[in-house]
């Protein structure tokens, strides 16, 4: 903790022990400058030794006292002795490594003392300032008066904006033991709920979503019973035309719970680091071989241009090959007309398209993460021909049921959940992504992969 500037709280007024230290020092250090004195007088040498002795002792006191006087704290009215000094330095230790803002408030509301967290979690020194001119939340002030007039923990929860928005979690708690207490001195800490709102907001937008996903064909299907009981009752044409409907919605619903399954299976390993040795040529390969009669028969090519050395990585092969499934699925869907979609493979840092907008990570920051060279980054690339992505959406293409166009998604069958599976299955790889593209240029998904020994 740092004490506050104050003139009134940093005039110390000194404790028992610095008194009686003070006093030895000039107790011995007189007696040994009489004594000395003497001993000149007599030419005495076992007095002047006895002396000498005396202010060494006196000057070792001396040392001491300002070495304590410049270490321990002090504060009005409060004696302290050695081992309470040593507590209360061990207790500064532990609230100096306290991870959150801890402040100490006087009667008047002024900052006392403050953990060095509070500076960076404020954007400024918090001592000695009055608490409103560092929070200012109403809710946060109304907290720190009843704490001290009901004598009980308070807690709120701030929208702070500065120096940038954040949720904290405020609690103002009474001193409730000894000599501060007397004053009304209250203790403040505020924890950051930032990260825990935005998954609980991610969390609950994700159930709408998955809802109204499931909703949607549901209803549907409910209307084309309906009317299969009713006026179509007697219409086979019609009834065999709707069947086919609700057959595609039906494989739509299940497409998403699959993707949803697959998506928590994902999240349910997330932690567990895969260890097998994979080679990504050898999968870019199969997945093309695989989706090579859809590219066929959507008028266009699905090419594999892998590279000339294997390209071993330490990854789960199926989620490599969801990964790259996933990817050309998506350069066959939205690639345009007659798609042209090139799957390539590599080593250290992909090609570079020109005019090619880009988000993501970078094979650097990848190097750096799995501490490798760059040159041993492995990675598998995705691009295609089509219509490209709009700079405002590249950075969202990764959140769950984020679609640039919903009814084109859903008309050839998406739900939505493809990148946000390709990015969990990267991250438990400890790998990556980079999106580029060009609006009529087409785009090119990257995807980084840790490499296993070559
Ligand atoms: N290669 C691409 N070119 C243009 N837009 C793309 C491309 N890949 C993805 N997108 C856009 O990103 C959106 C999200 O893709 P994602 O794969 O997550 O979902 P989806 O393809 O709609 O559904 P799903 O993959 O779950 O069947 C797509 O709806 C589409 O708008
Ligand atoms: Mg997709």
């Amino acid at each position: 903790m740092k004490d506050a500037p104050t003139a009134a709280d940093s005039r110390p007024v000194e404790s028992e022990i610095f008194r009686s230290r003070a006093g030895d020092f000039v107790f011995a250090g007189a007696t040994g400058v009489i004594v000395l004195l003497g001993a000149v007088m007599l030419s005495d040498l076992h007095a002047g030794a006895a002396a000498a002795l005396a202010i060494i002792y006196g000057s070792g006191l001396f040392l001491r006292y300002f070495s304590l006087r410049e270490a321990a704290p002090v504060a009005p009215g409060i004696t302290f002795n050695e081992e309470q000094v040593q507590k209360f330095e061990r207790l500064r230790a532990v609230l100096n490594a306290l991870p959150q803002p801890v402040m100490l408030l006087d009667e008047n509301d002024h900052i006392e003392m403050s953990n060095p967290v509070c500076a960076t979690t404020f954007g400024k020194e918090v001592s000695g300032r009055h608490i409103s001119a560092v929070i200012r939340a109403p809710a946060a002030l109304d907290s720190i008066r009843t704490a001290r007039h009901e004598r009980t923990v308070q807690e709120a929860e701030l929208s702070m904006l500065n120096p940038d928005e954040r949720t904290m979690l405020f609690y103002a708690a009474p001193v409730s033991a000894g000599q501060l207490a007397d004053r009304g001195r209250i203790i403040v800490m505020l924890r950051d709920r930032t990260a825990q709102k935005k998954l609980e907001r991610m969390r609950t937008d994700f159930i709408a979503n998955a809802s109204h996903e499931l909703r949607t064909p549901l209803a549907s299907m409910m209307g084309f019973i309906e009317t299969m009981q009713n006026h179509a009752k007697d219409d086979p044409e019609a009834r065999q035309r709707f069947l086919r409907i609700m057959q595609s919605q039906a494989e739509r619903m299940l497409r998403l719970v699959q993707d949803l399954i697959s998506l928590s299976a994902i999240e349910l390993n997330e932690a567990k680091t895969p260890s097998d040795r994979v080679d990504l040529n050898e999968t870019a390969l199969s997945v093309c071989d695989m989706l090579a009669p859809i590219a066929q028969a959507r008028g266009g090519t699905l090419v594999c241009e892998a590279c000339a050395d294997p390209v071993p990585v330490t990854a789960d092969r199926d989620q490599v090959i969801q990964v790259i499934q996933n990817l050309c699925d998506n350069a066959l869907k939205y690639g345009g007309t007659g798609p042209q979609v090139t799957v390539t493979t590599g080593h250290g840092i992909p090609p570079v398209e020109e005019g090619f907008r880009r988000t993501g990570d970078t094979a650097e920051a990848i190097a750096v993460r799995l501490g490798v060279d760059i040159r041993d980054v492995a990675w598998v690339r995705v691009q295609d021909r089509g219509e490209g992505i709009e700079r405002t959406d590249l950075p969202r293409l990764t959140e769950r049921f984020y679609r640039i166009d919903v009814e084109k998604s859903r008309s050839v069958g998406g739900t939505g959940l493809g990148l946000a599976i390709v990015k969990h299955i990267l991250q438990r790889h400890r790998g990556g992504i980079a999106i580029e593209s060009a609006r009529g240029e087409g785009s090119a998904f990257t995807c980084f992969f840790p490499p296993a020994g070559r």
